[in-house]
């Protein structure tokens, strides 16, 4: 690699209103606008300067989820508050394969009110491999993210965030699209590449078209997969992220095709006259090689337990000046992570810090079709055991919790040093 670029950056949390139904503006927060976040872009391989903001009349942190930075106050957990008025610079060089990853509140506890205010962004990472792939990359014509969220609107078009309270996540009944109710999009190529973010608090999306038409996933949370995986229907946890491809080559001008979950309407997808024509999906997207275990390292076995205000991990809530686990930089580990709930039970989206890891399997048997590639987070079922296989590239503190925000909040997260 050539001598990083510098890159500066100011990013601020505010707060502001925003017009999302008739009547009256909600009052939301942002990162350098009044609802989430204009898109960041980082390129692999150049240094980043980021000034962080905080214009709130609280403390918040501003955590890269799914970035491989190094140290808690580059990452911006629980451990890098920036108070009210004031402000932190940090600096990381990116290193790490293209992918959708996001920025999010993460002031424990209160990193799930402040989401559910409106502080998250989408930051797309691009690199040289990626670009050098036949996949739809123009921004906002055949490349889109959703963030997919969900609001129940009080008096006024007012959230509410204590009242609708729930120690298992706050949801609400409309869906809220890029900060907005009701979308749809204008499609203006016969091929649109749709990078999906989960950034509810606790919902899961189980997407699928109003016609049930197949749909390609070209990536997950950390990286494009090594393989194209053909679906009709995709669940997505907290957290968690899957770029697709949809061929809408068939359609003709004036038609609608609108994306679901369950019978709830997500974007709909308007189709014009064609002006572009993309190629066919690559069959071979990336090489991923899974790195060695030493025999004798012992497996990090992890329980998440518990509903409510009891959820916990390994027995215990989670506290700062605590760590939890340690792991050496450079060595791979398997990690077992169990969820403890008898079934039915709520699937607990795991996630930690700076790193991303490869799912093994799934209690012994072979993961899902689309997690092959590089994730950060991974729905773990009741009573199921997933095995990730887990490395650190850089030294710090890193979270890992549940990522229905409440749990997390709630103390279903713990913390490991990486030496
Ligand atoms: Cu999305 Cu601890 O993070
Ligand atoms: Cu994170
Ligand atoms: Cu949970």
């Amino acid at each position: 690699k050539e001598t990083p670029t510098d890159v500066y950056y100011t990013i601020t949390a505010q707060a502001g209103e925003t017009q999302l139904l008739p009547g009256a503006k909600t009052k939301t927060w942002g990162y350098n606008t009044s609802l989430l976040s204009p898109t960041i872009h980082f390129e692999d391989g150049k240094h980043y300067h980021i000034t962080l903001k905080n214009e709130l009349p609280e403390l918040t942190t501003f955590h890269w989820h799914g970035l491989n930075v190094s140290g808690p106050i580059v990452d911006g957990g629980c451990h890098a508050p920036v108070y009210p008025g004031e402000s932190k610079q940090i600096d990381f060089t990116l290193n790490q394969p293209a992918a959708m990853v996001w920025l999010h509140a993460h002031p424990c506890p209160s990193t799930a009110e402040q989401v559910w205010h409106g502080l998250a962004g989408i930051v797309y990472v691009t690199d040289a491999h990626e670009a050098s792939l036949d996949l739809p990359r123009e921004y906002g014509v055949d490349d889109i993210p959703l963030v997919l969220q969900d609001r129940r609107f009080h008096e006024n078009n007012q959230w509410d965030y204590r009242a609708d309270y729930d120690p298992d996540g706050v949801a609400g009944p409309t869906a809220m699209i890029n900060g907005t109710i009701n979308p749809y999009f204008d499609v203006t190529t016969t091929k649109v590449r749709l990078r999906l973010l989960d950034g509810a608090n606790r919902r899961e999306w189980r997407l699928h078209f109003s016609d049930d038409r197949e749909f390609v996933q070209v990536a997950g949370d950390g990286s494009l997969l090594p393989e194209p995986v053909h679906f009709t229907h995709l669940m997505l946890t907290c957290a968690e992220r899957a770029q697709i491809v949809v061929d809408f080559s068939d359609c003709k001008p004036g038609d609608e095709v609108t994306l679901l979950t369950d019978d709830k309407k997500v974007v709909t997808f308007r189709i014009h006259e064609f002006k572009r024509v993309n190629g066919p999906v690559p069959e071979h997207l990336l090489d991923i090689k899974a790195p060695t275990v030493d025999p004798g390292t012992p497996v990090r076995r992890i329980v998440m337990s518990g509903m409510d205000e009891s959820v916990a991990i390994d027995g215990k809530k989670f506290k700062m000046d605590r760590i939890d686990a340690e792991q050496p930089v450079g060595q791979a580990q398997y990690w077992d992570v169990v969820n403890a709930n008898d079934k039915p039970g709520m699937v607990h989206p795991f996630h930690c810090h700076g790193t991303q890891f490869l799912v093994v399997s799934r209690d012994g048997k072979a993961p899902y079709p689309n997690e092959h590639g590089y994730k950060d987070t991974v729905g773990v079922n009741p009573g199921e055991t997933v095995r990730l296989l887990v490395r650190f590239d850089l030294p710090g503190v890193y979270m890992y919790h549940c990522h229905i925000i409440e749990h997390e909040d709630g103390g279903m997260m713990a913390q490991i040093e990486t030496y």
